[in-house]
Order: C-alpha cells, then sequence, then structure tokens
C-alpha cells in the first residue's frame, strides 16, 4: 500500500498547471455513450476515476482508445449493453452517470445500486424522480435499479436540493425525449454548463445549463464532436490554500477565475494576496493573517468539496473559525485526524469550530476521502516533524501527480510504497 510522506515546508514558490476537471469529464465521458461516431475528448486529468469509467464504458461495449497526453476516443456506435456490472460500479459512484444515456439510447438499463461513502449515503431518489417523471418505469430490486421506457416524454421536474449529479443524470436521459424537458432548482456548478456544451455540441437542445432552469428541447439523434474539458476548479483551489498555508507566493496555470470567486474572497479575507488574469491566478499567502468563518453551499456558494481543505488553513490563521457544511452530512471526518496533528477542533451539528494559531505536529493519519486527503497533506506542509498519510489511493482518484506538482514548488512530500 502506497504511503505519503509530508515533513514541514518552507514557503511554496512556483509554477503549478492545473488538469482538466474531474467532475466534468466523469459525466461527458457517460454522455458518450449518446453519440453516433467517435468522440475525441481533450485535456482528460490522468486520474483513477477516469480510468474507471473508461472500463465501464469498455463493459458496456465501447470502444475506448488509451489516454494518451490528455487525449481519448470513445466510439459507443456499436451494440451496447443496458447493464453495468456490480464490481465497476461499487468503485466510484459516479459510474450511475451512465443511467441517464442508456435510458435515452436503449430505453432500458439496469444498474446497480451505487453505495453510500464516508461523506453521506449518497441516495439517487432525485435521479429516480427524474427518470420516473419523463416516463420510465423503475424497480428496485437485490441491489440494482432497473429503468425502462418505451418511450421518454418530456416533464417539468423540480430537485428537491439542486444536486449535480440529478441534474446532469436528467438531462443527458432529456436529450432525445418527445417534447421539452423542464428541470426546476437545477445545480449551477460550471461542471453542468461543460456537460451541456458537449451534449450541444453532438446536437442537443440544451439552454439554461449554470442557471436553477435548465430546458431540454429533445432531438431525435445526436452526433458526435471533440470537446476539451474545463480545468479543475477544486484542484486548483487545493493549490491555491497550499500557497496561503505556507505563506508561499505559487502562480497557478490553466484556470477560469470566474469559477472560483468562492474561494478567491475567502482566502483575501484571511489577509492573502491574489492577482487574477485570463487563465492564472498569482496567490501570495506572505500576509495571511486572522480566520474566518465558511458555509459550504450548491454553487456559485462556497464549494464543499473545499471545505477540508480550508479547515486545514484554518487550523492555522490567528482566532477562531467557523466551518458550516450544508451539502453532506457526514463530511468531518477529517476532523478527527487534523486533532490528531495536534489542532482544535471542535464538531457541534453540522459546524465544526476550529481553534487557529497553534502549530500542528507531524503524526499518523489516513486519508478518508480524496478532499480530506488533501486537507492532511496540506496540514503536513506546515506541522512539525514528519506526517505520514494513509489510504492515499483515495487522494490519487482526485489528484494528478500531487506530490510531484508540490514537490516543484519546494514542498518536502514523498511517496513510499509499502
Ligand atoms: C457531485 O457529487 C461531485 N461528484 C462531488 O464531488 C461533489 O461534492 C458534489 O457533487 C456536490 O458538489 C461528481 O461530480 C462526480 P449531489 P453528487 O448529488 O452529484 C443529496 C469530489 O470530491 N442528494 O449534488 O453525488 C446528497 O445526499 C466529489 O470530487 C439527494 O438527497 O452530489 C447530498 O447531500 C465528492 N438525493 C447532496 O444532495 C439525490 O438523488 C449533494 O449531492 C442526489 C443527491
Amino acid at each position: 500500500m502506497a504511503k505519503i510522506i509530508v515533513e514541514k515546508s518552507e514557503p511554496l514558490k512556483g509554477l503549478i498547471k492545473i488538469d482538466g476537471a474531474k467532475n466534468a469529464v466523469l459525466p461527458i465521458l457517460a454522455a458518450t455513450l449518446l453519440a453516433t461516431d467517435t468522440c475525441v475528448l481533450e485535456d482528460i486529468p490522468h486520474l483513477k476515476d477516469v480510468e474507471v469509467m473508461s472500463d465501464l464504458l469498455v463493459s458496456l461495449g465501447a470502444k475506448v482508445s488509451p489516454l494518451v497526453d490528455g487525449r481519448i476516443e470513445i466510439d459507443a456506435s456499436g451494440e451496447i449493453s443496458g447493464e453495468a456490472p456490480y464490481d465497476l460500479i461499487q468503485k466510484m459512484r459516479a459510474s450511475f452517470f451512465v443511467l441517464g444515456p442508456l435510458l435515452a439510447k436503449k430505453g432500458v438499463a439496469r444498474i446497480s445500486m451505487p453505495g453510500g461513502c464516508a461523506i453521506g449515503a449518497r441516495p439517487i431518489d432525485l435521479h429516480l424522480k427524474g427518470f420516473s417523471a419523463l416516463g420510465a418505469e423503475i424497480d428496485l430490486g437485490h441491489g440494482y435499479v432497473e429503468a425502462k421506457a418505451e418511450k421518454l416524454v418530456g416533464a417539468t421536474i423540480y430537485l428537491d436540493f439542486p444536486s449535480v449529479g440529478a441534474t446532469e443524470n436528467i438531462m443527458m436521459a432529456a436529450t432525445m425525449a418527445e417534447g421539452t424537458t423542464i428541470i426546476e432548482n437545477a445545480a449551477e456548478e460550471p461542471e453542468i454548463i461543460d456537460l451541456a456544451n458537449f451534449l450541444n455540441k453532438l446536437g442537443a437542445n440544451i439552454k439554461g445549463a449554470g442557471t436553477d432552469t435548465i430546458r431540454i428541447v429533445g432531438v431525435d439523434t445526436l452526433g458526435s464532436t471533440v470537446h476539451a474539458v474545463i480545468p479543475d476548479r477544486i484542484e486548483a483551489g487545493t493549490y491555491m490554500i497550499a500557497a496561503a498555508m505556507t505563506k508561499g507566493d505559487i502562480t497557478i496555470k490553466n484556470v477560469v477565475p470566474n469559477h472560483l470567486k468562492p474561494i478567491i474572497a475567502k482566502l483575501r479575507e484571511c489577509g492573502v494576496d491574489i492577482e487574477e488574469g485570463d487563465d492564472e491566478l498569482r496567490v501570495n499567502g506572505e500576509k495571511l493573517n486572522g480566520s474566518v468563518d465558511v458555509t459550504t453551499l450548491p454553487y456559485p456558494g462556497f464549494p464543499t468539496d473545499l471545505q477540508a481543505q480550508f479547515m486545514s488553513l484554518l487550523t492555522v490563521t490567528q482566532g477562531t473559525g467557523i466551518v458550516s457544511e450544508t451539502v453532506f452530512e457526514n463530511r468531518f471526518m477529517h476532523v478527527s485526524e487534523l486533532n490528531r496533528m495536534g489542532a482544535n477542533i471542535k464538531i457541534e451539528g453540522h459546524s465544526a469550530v476550529v481553534q487557529g494559531g497553534g502549530q500542528l505536529q507531524g503524526a499518523k493519519v489516513k486519508a478518508t476521502d480524496l478532499r480530506a486527503g488533501a486537507a492532511l497533506i496540506l496540514a503536513g506542509l506546515v506541522a512539525d516533524g514528519e506526517t505520514e498519510i494513509d489510504n492515499v489511493y483515495h487522494i490519487d482518484r482526485g489528484y494528478v501527480d500531487i506530490e510531484n506538482k508540490l514537490r516543484k514548488v519546494g514542498a518536502k512530500i514523498r511517496r513510499i510504497e509499502e
């Protein structure tokens, strides 16, 4: 099993290039099932989750080229199975994104129910509510979701929560439904816009992505296209926080500053200087000072996927910061690990009260999900002594080559295989 060892590091200085967005490429890979010819995707990150999704598409009958220099080709024009195997779905809940495209393309899908994970039960009721509204018959049994529909007919669907996955799955299912589908209280994340752009390049008719109301007018068929995915705003935010915590000075390239407004605002409130360019940010943490409060919300609010990393920052800023998690019910697994490193964090319901100004101590800790793992790496950069992080497979799901990217800007970090 691999471990990552981090030692107290000097202020990070230099340049980091951001890869394509994991949470954009996963639904777009699923959407290639709708295409009638080969699709070419670019700026695809070399991540474990991308491998799992590619394996899933192959198991369904698609032809998938090796990922070379961020480029991958998918041909799903042949015979595609409607059944996704348990072992692949269990590896990654995002595999559930194939249900919408299979329903649209074949009128039938049998997908193993995605499991929960460390951060929450991760239900799929809103996905199923959308598919039923479009006319699909849903059967749950033996751990599988079976969906079938002679014909999908457009409907108006209100999402009780602006679920990213449900918005994406329903949008894909509705592309070839008869008539118009309206998704109300839709998620507004940039990854939703990227998926809609990809689908429209295939020939879909989607308007309103990025707002809380998305309108999909069904079309008869979809073609193929070439598409480069957007940069990963969560990877970028993680390295912005690393620069802030170590009072360093890092230029982060290949970003969309507009996607990073919440983290830019909160870091500036902590005294961090941030210069915005067209596709890069310069983050200087030399004047890092007081703690702030942060509440996670659906986009454009502060992203839940940066909550753990920001909490690591609050252990070193002066004063008390309150972190409130409103998106997932159990996303404070990193608190006990940070407290093992000498942090002083108390959980009170959906909030964590972080006493800052302390000096963290290196310790043996465990990653519990990919963002918590990243948060522990950040904490190790400022902790006295050595921090040994276990379960790094979590981190490899969402971060391309994190130790080399950090080492290039001065971090004392290495990976060991045991
Ligand atoms: C996506 O997960 C992301 N994953 C997550 O990123 C991210 O944390 C999350 O959106 C929120 O932004 C991908 O895009 C692959 P949700 P998703 O459906 O779609 C509840 C990372 O670190 N809900 O928006 O699963 C759910 O329980 C990962 O990269 C229902 O109640 O998130 C949760 O409390 C982690 N019923 C809330 O909505 C449903 O049918 C948000 O979930 C669906 C969701």
